[in-house]
């Protein structure tokens, strides 16, 4: 909250009951979508939606989300946008602002979602930055739940490339009580400053030399891309990454009863292999399904409906 606004910008800046109210509400939306129960709580309500990066389930979702909720959406594109010929962020987030409810951003640097949550006087979602990625994880949480029960005092494994989903995973085990084992190449370490807050916010993160070691005894197995979007200048050889590939071979290190998660877009043949993202633990399509839900649950409690 800030200046009486709702901006959902990062996990850490949610209290945990203000979470598990968000989880409470998505799986009730989706009880009721799935029952025929429709309502129209943000009719008359109207969601921009920014990208400067590319993106299929998070529009899709915000879009069927925002429609499905009675409210109507504005797409936008950084290079469409006088955001791409240098208008600054805060201009366009007091402009906006005097035409639209909300608005959701997928952005390249932390600093200019920061930048427009300040600058803006509608609420401010955070559909991913370089830094962190919290509408995955809200959706993560609720798939882990539906399949697992209670997340809290469970052990998540990620695996691969320390990054911006796994920045809003570590806040998400601070603030929902969870474990995180993290095997990842040297160099590819997700920013300390994320793991230092898990830590001083009563997370338990353990870094570990190897993919093995994180995924032994876990409850629920996790990778992403090896190469996020925009980070294509700091792409290493796969050599550096293949030994924390997710196959049948490390999966079979993960409690017999563990679920596979990986946000999507997946690279099969690079950190996942056909046979676990298609096999019996996956759960990445209910993940992606998700996203909608909990968004939903996001948008409404945004916009005060
Ligand atoms: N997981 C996710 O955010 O997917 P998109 O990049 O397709 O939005
Ligand atoms: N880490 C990935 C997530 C994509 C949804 C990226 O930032 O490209």
């Amino acid at each position: 909250m800030q200046d009486g606004i709702r901006h959902f910008t990062d996990l850490s800046a949610l209290s945990s009951a203000d979470l598990r109210g968000l989880l409470t509400d998505a799986a009730a939306r989706k009880t009721d979508l799935k029952a025929g129960r429709r309502s129209r709580p943000l009719e008359g309500k109207v969601l921009a939606m920014v990208f400067e990066k590319p993106s299929t389930r998070t529009r899709v979702s915000f879009d069927v989300g925002m429609r499905q909720l009675g409210g109507e959406t504005i797409m936008l594109t950084g290079t469409e946008m006088q955001l791409g010929r240098s208008e600054t962020i805060a201009d366009t987030a007091k402009v906006l602002s005097r035409y639209v409810d909300a608005i959701m951003i997928r952005t390249t640097s932390h600093a200019k979602l920061i930048e427009l949550t300040e600058n803006a006087t509608v609420p401010v979602i955070n559909g991913l930055t370089d830094d962190t990625h919290p509408c995955q994880i809200m959706a993560d949480i609720l798939t882990y739940e539906e399949h697992r029960g209670p997340v809290s005092g469970k052990t998540f494994a990620w695996v691969g490339d320390g990054n911006n989903v796994l920045h809003s995973l570590l806040e998400a085990s601070a603030r929902f009580s969870f474990n995180v084992n993290i095997g990842v190449p040297d160099g590819s370490e997700p920013q300390q400053k994320f793991v230092d807050w898990a830590r001083a916010n009563g997370g338990n993160v353990r870094l570990v030399q190897s993919a093995e070691e994180a995924v032994e005894g876990a409850d629920c197995v996790v990778t992403d891309t090896w190469v996020s979007m925009g980070q294509e200048h700091r792409a290493r050889g796969h050599n550096v990454f293949l030994p924390y590939q997710v196959n049948e071979r490390l999966m079979q290190l993960a409690k017999p009863d563990a679920v596979f998660m990986h946000c999507l877009p997946a690279h099969r043949g690079e950190e996942v292999t056909d046979e676990v993202i298609d096999g019996s633990h996956s759960v990445v399509f209910d993940e992606a399904e998700n996203r909608l839900h909990a968004q939903k649950a996001i948008l409404a409690w945004c916009l005060g409906a």
